[in-house]
């Protein structure tokens, strides 16, 4: 095989290939230990963690959906100070750039947290404004002001890379894309997953406990790649592109459309060891394509124009 470089940075984050393990899709790491050697991958996010600790819905969390999982986890975590003490540091050992994913129920808590992970040696902070299954009137990811206004206040906090997760229940994503470019963001992270609910037929209930749940999988890949296509279209800011990757198929698709590295979540559960799979593929295509650099294929689609 020839050789090939995988190396990829994103706002200044140097990841030895492009295959990031998602939000919320591997616990805190540790619960891996003996199924993903972290050392190999792009970059981790960690679950989303909350200034306090979160007990999240009531369960049932999860139903297995057609090509896909509904969950309604809820933003269950253990909050950022037992997070700092207990959970970042297994993460740290490793040579893989830690981002850390975090979510307040108001701007003043994002900041608080910000401030918090000022002091701490991490390569980025992504904001998660866009979880589906919490039950509140406005997801701020779901508008354009809103989005504005959070990224912006803790662009003044942080100097740390900032990354931003979008929400793909939205009318126009690229319409908010722009305002977290505009107010700040440096890399944009999508797709969260899809609002989504399921119904018990013989007790008429809904089967998850929390009623409003996630949709994630491959049922959700051609949508969440049509999103990262029209993003890349709109914005020159690094992307990280998620929803239903299993293969290294999939993760070109990503690529190809617009994404620098590509996010893996719910796959982790079916098939721990798919980021290695997708890495040794990715060498795999590269050198049968005579290609050297993974990023020169980044947004390479081959359009029509008529
Ligand atoms: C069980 C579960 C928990 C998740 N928790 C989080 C979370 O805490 N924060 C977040 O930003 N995204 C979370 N996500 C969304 C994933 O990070 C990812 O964006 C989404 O599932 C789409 O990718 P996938 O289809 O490969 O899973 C979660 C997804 C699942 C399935």
């Amino acid at each position: 095989m020839r050789k090939v470089n995988l190396r990829v940075e994103i706002a200044g984050i140097t990841l030895k290939n492009p295959v990031v393990l998602q939000s919320g899709c591997f616990g805190y790491g540790e619960e891996y230990r003996d199924l993903i050697d972290i050392n190999r991958v792009g970059a981790v996010v960690t679950k989303t963690i909350t200034l306090k600790p979160t007990a999240g819905n009531p369960p049932p969390r999860f139903v297995e959906t057609a090509a896909g999982l509904l969950n309604s986890i809820g933003l269950a975590n253990v909050g950022i100070k037992a997070f700092l003490k207990e959970k970042l540091p297994y993460l740290k050992k490793f040579s893989t750039p830690v981002i850390v994913s975090i979510a307040g129920k108001k701007k003043e808590e994002y900041l608080e947290l910000v401030q918090i992970l000022n002091r701490e040696e991490i390569a980025g902070i992504e904001l998660n404004i866009s979880c589906p299954n919490i039950r509140k009137k406005l997801i701020v990811g779901q508008d354009e002001l809103e989005t504005f206004h959070l990224i912006k206040a803790v662009r003044r906090k942080t100097k740390l890379p900032l990354l931003v997760k979008l929400s793909p229940n939205v009318t126009d994503i690229t319409k908010i894309a722009k305002s977290a470019e505009k107010a700040g963001a440096n890399i944009l992270s999508l797709v969260n997953t899809f609002s989504a609910i399921s119904v018990d037929v013989e007790t008429k209930a809904p089967k998850l406990g929390g009623v409003l749940g996630g949709l994630s999988g491959p049922a959700i890949r051609p949508i969440a790649l049509r999103m990262v296509w029209q993003v890349r279209k709109v914005t020159s800011l690094p992307i990280i592109g998620a929803g239903g990757i299993l293969s290294c198929n999939d993760a070109l698709e990503f690529i190809i459309a617009g994404a620098n590295a590509v996010g893996l979540g719910t796959v982790i559960f079916i098939n721990p060891h798919a980021a290695q799979e997708i890495i040794t593929g990715l060498k795999r295509y590269l050198s049968r394509k005579g290609i050297y650099d993974v990023n020169e294929l980044v947004g390479s689609l081959h359009e029509k124009t008529s």
